[in-house]
């Protein structure tokens, strides 16, 4: 258990993520802190009043003030404006620039010792700012999106087969966007390659959807993006941190060479422990799965350098 965990943005993303790291008792203290007046307190007292139902003992408080961070030992990062229907993640990227900013040098003034876990979009880039404005080792700088993405593939798996989700493995790289690299090849259900179950065209059609999936969300729900599966993938990865799983988790990591790549936030998959990052895991790639892969990173890329 972690001793003081601060979500910064009560938006719906933030309060699901609350909720659910409230429950696993996954910190002693969970302090939501967003601009908003009231906001914060009142989503933080709505959480806090579920307690005797769910058997937590997690203090849950909110503040419009950036002390009220200090001593954390992670900060998670949903704040900042939301897509609307028709827009990629990267139309959003200079207004979250700002936002991300200015939760950087609070963290560094209150929480210098925290990790981060960056959720904002987009998210490859907003990492990566993270990065280099704190200054801060990459093992405490990462970002959520690819559990996310290979939880949405194993969603589509499990309807198109039938199969338990339970017994479904997948991984998806890259960037969090259009050019994100689900790999079928390193998916299986208990163990079995997925081709065995789904043939070529409607595993095609899986990998499509799930380059889409937050699209497809946001444009059923019209005034609001996806917020119930992007807050259980940020609490598993807290919870992978705070249990010190060591689990293997598709991450945003700051890459110094792996993959290639240098100088570069993406999708890959690492080992999450009470470090943060502990590693980065290099996959053996094809031919056909480095070609998408280089594309996604060129993309990421093309963004870093706008801000740069
Ligand atoms: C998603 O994929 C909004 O990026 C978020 O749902």
């Amino acid at each position: 258990m972690m001793n003081r965990v601060t979500i910064v943005g009560a938006g719906l993303v933030g309060e699901t993520t609350a909720q659910i790291l409230a429950e696993a008792e996954l910190c002693r203290e969970l302090v939501l802190i967003d601009i908003r007046e009231d906001a914060p307190q009142g989503v933080a007292l709505d959480v806090m009043q579920t307690s005797s139902f769910f058997h937590f003992d997690t203090r849950v408080t909110g503040s419009n003030e950036p002390s009220a961070m200090a001593g954390s030992d992670l900060i998670i990062v949903t704040a900042g404006v939301p897509r609307k229907p028709g827009m990629s993640r990267s139309d959003v990227l200079d207004v979250n620039l700002k936002v991300i900013d200015g939760i950087i040098d609070n963290a560094l003034e209150y929480a210098p010792d925290a990790m981060i876990l960056m959720v904002t979009n987009p998210v490859d880039v907003l990492t990566y700012r993270a990065w280099q404005r704190s200054g801060w080792p990459r093992h405490r700088v990462f970002g959520q999106a690819g559990v996310l993405d290979a939880s949405r593939m194993a969603s589509f798996i499990a309807m198109e087969t039938g199969f338990s989700s339970l017994d479904i493995t997948t991984i998806v790289l890259g960037g969090h966007g259009d050019t994100m690299v689900p790999l079928p090849r390193f998916c299986t259900i208990n163990g079995i390659p997925v081709r065995q179950f789904i043939d070529e065209d409607k595993l095609q059609a899986i990998i499509e959807r799930t380059r889409n999936g937050g699209a497809e969300i946001l444009s059923l729900r019209k005034t609001s993006s996806a917020y119930d599966a992007p807050a259980a993938a940020v609490a598993t990865m807290v919870d992978a941190i705070a249990n010190n799983r060591r689990r293997i988790l598709p991450t945003v990591a700051l890459l110094d060479g792996e993959y290639s790549e240098k100088d570069l936030a993406m999708g890959v998959p690492c080992v999450l422990s009470e470090q943060g990052v502990e590693s980065i895991v290099e996959l053996e790639l094809n031919d056909e799965e480095w070609t998408s892969f280089r594309v996604s990173a060129q993309s990421v890329r093309q963004d870093i350098d706008r801000i740069e």
